[in-house]
């Protein structure tokens, strides 16, 4: 599989793309769901094009973030809030709105400019103790970290937290969130597993970790967001205390309940593809002989995971329309399908358009309701193929 993010140029269709093997380690003994093998992160994410600020659903994700850890420790202009993976700055704005000093910190160039651009200091690097450090030295210690999304794009997890531990304040809060692997395996989310994700999480084998470095969740809540997320709040454990989480305790059963820790499972959950992508084919290659015009909607990394995975090539899909800027013009990787704008889908009329950024599903179609008010119609392949 190319890398999910590789987008072509014209020009460069015809040199062969580099690709990398994606398949999932399970760990038998505290659980966690691994990539096999680790593409350097350079390659990945020196010239990211995933813009946070680009999605409403996101940009609500962080005020609602953003406001309970505000209210909960009460910032002021002295609160350093540091943001790890900071994209272009979308959640430290709001720290910054709220009198905070914020920093980002994220190793991809044309992002850290953008956030640079509109006020948020960032510093261009990867995160780990080294680079942690270096931050303390420069800014002093933090009382919010953040990492949304983004753990588990780090291979070394232990570099995150030894980092987190040097960066933090006593008594200052880390704030994470990532998918959870229970709405993976329970949405049929395969085409999320991709290069970039390198940790598939679920709460047993992230609070072995934590732990380890004297850290205990404070908070935990389950997010809609990305099909499924998970957001946690830790603090430092304090010595002969134990917060006492009951909400920790019942993800935990359900986790059980489901089988998380199971080879098993993870073994049905793939024959589930197999199914998954013989209807989505079927269903598409009878709108075909049916004279059907079909396009793709989201360019979105899982998207180009998932037509590589199901082979669906421009046989199928006319194109895809994408609202990010950086991708439009450009060819998906892989597949090699274009991309344009949105404005496309009305100007062109196709029949149908197959959602492949599902996790934005509601928000695509209550935005394009001139397309469906002329008869065009959604196709959403997850966790079932159905139409809108
Ligand atoms: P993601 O699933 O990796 O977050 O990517 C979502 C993609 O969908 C991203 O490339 C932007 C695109 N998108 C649109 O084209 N229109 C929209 O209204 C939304 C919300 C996203």
């Amino acid at each position: 599989m190319p890398v999910p993010n590789g987008f072509v140029s014209y020009d460069k269709l015809k040199i062969p793309e580099q690709k990398f093997e994606l398949a999932c380690f399970f760990c038998d003994d505290c659980g966690l769901v691994q990539l096999t093998k680790v593409v350097n992160p350079i390659v990945m994410f020196r010239n990211y094009a995933y813009v946070s600020g680009m999605a409403n659903v996101m940009m609500n994700n962080f005020s609602n973030l953003s406001y309970g850890i505000y209210k909960m420790l009460k910032l002021n202009k002295k609160s350093l809030v540091v943001d790890i993976g900071s994209n272009d700055g979308s959640l430290l704005a709001f720290f910054k709105n709220y009198g905070a000093r914020v920093l980002g910190i994220d190793p991809a160039l044309n992002l850290a400019k953008i956030a640079q651009m509109r006020g948020i200091p960032t510093e261009c690097m990867l995160f780990n103790f080294n680079s942690a450090r270096k931050i303390v030295k420069k800014y002093g210690r933090a009382d919010v970290i953040c990492a949304t999304n983004v753990i588990a794009h780090i291979d070394n997890l232990h570099a995150v937290m030894k980092g987190v531990d040097q960066l933090l304040t006593t008594a200052g809060v880390f704030v994470t969130e990532f998918p959870y692997l229970l709405d993976l395996i329970e949405k049929n989310e395969f085409d999320t597993i991709y290069h970039e994700h390198l940790s598939y999480f679920s709460l047993k084998p992230w609070i072995k970790l934590i732990e380890s470095y004297g850290f205990e969740i404070i908070s935990v809540e389950r997010l809609l967001i990305h099909g499924g997320s998970i957001r946690l709040i830790h603090g430092r454990k304090k010595l002969g205390k134990n917060t006492h989480l009951k909400t920790l305790e019942y993800l935990i059963s359900l986790e059980l309940r489901a089988g998380l820790y199971s080879k098993k499972t993870l073994l049905d959950f793939s024959s589930q593809i197999e199914i998954l992508k013989l209807d989505l084919r079927k269903m598409l290659a009878n709108l075909k002989k049916s004279k059907k015009r079909i396009i793709g909607y989201g360019a979105a990394a899982k998207g180009n995971v998932l037509t590589n995975y199901f082979g669906i090539s421009t046989k199928i899909l006319d194109y895809i329309v994408d609202s990010t800027p950086y991708k439009q013009g450009l060819f998906t990787p892989g597949m090699h399908i274009p991309v344009y704008g949105e404005g496309r889908l009305f100007e062109d009329k196709p029949d149908y358009a197959l959602i492949l950024a599902w996790n934005f599903a509601d928000e695509i179609i209550e935005k394009q309701k001139a397309f469906r008010r002329r008869g065009g119609k959604f196709i959403i392949p997850i966790p079932k193929v159905r139409i809108v």
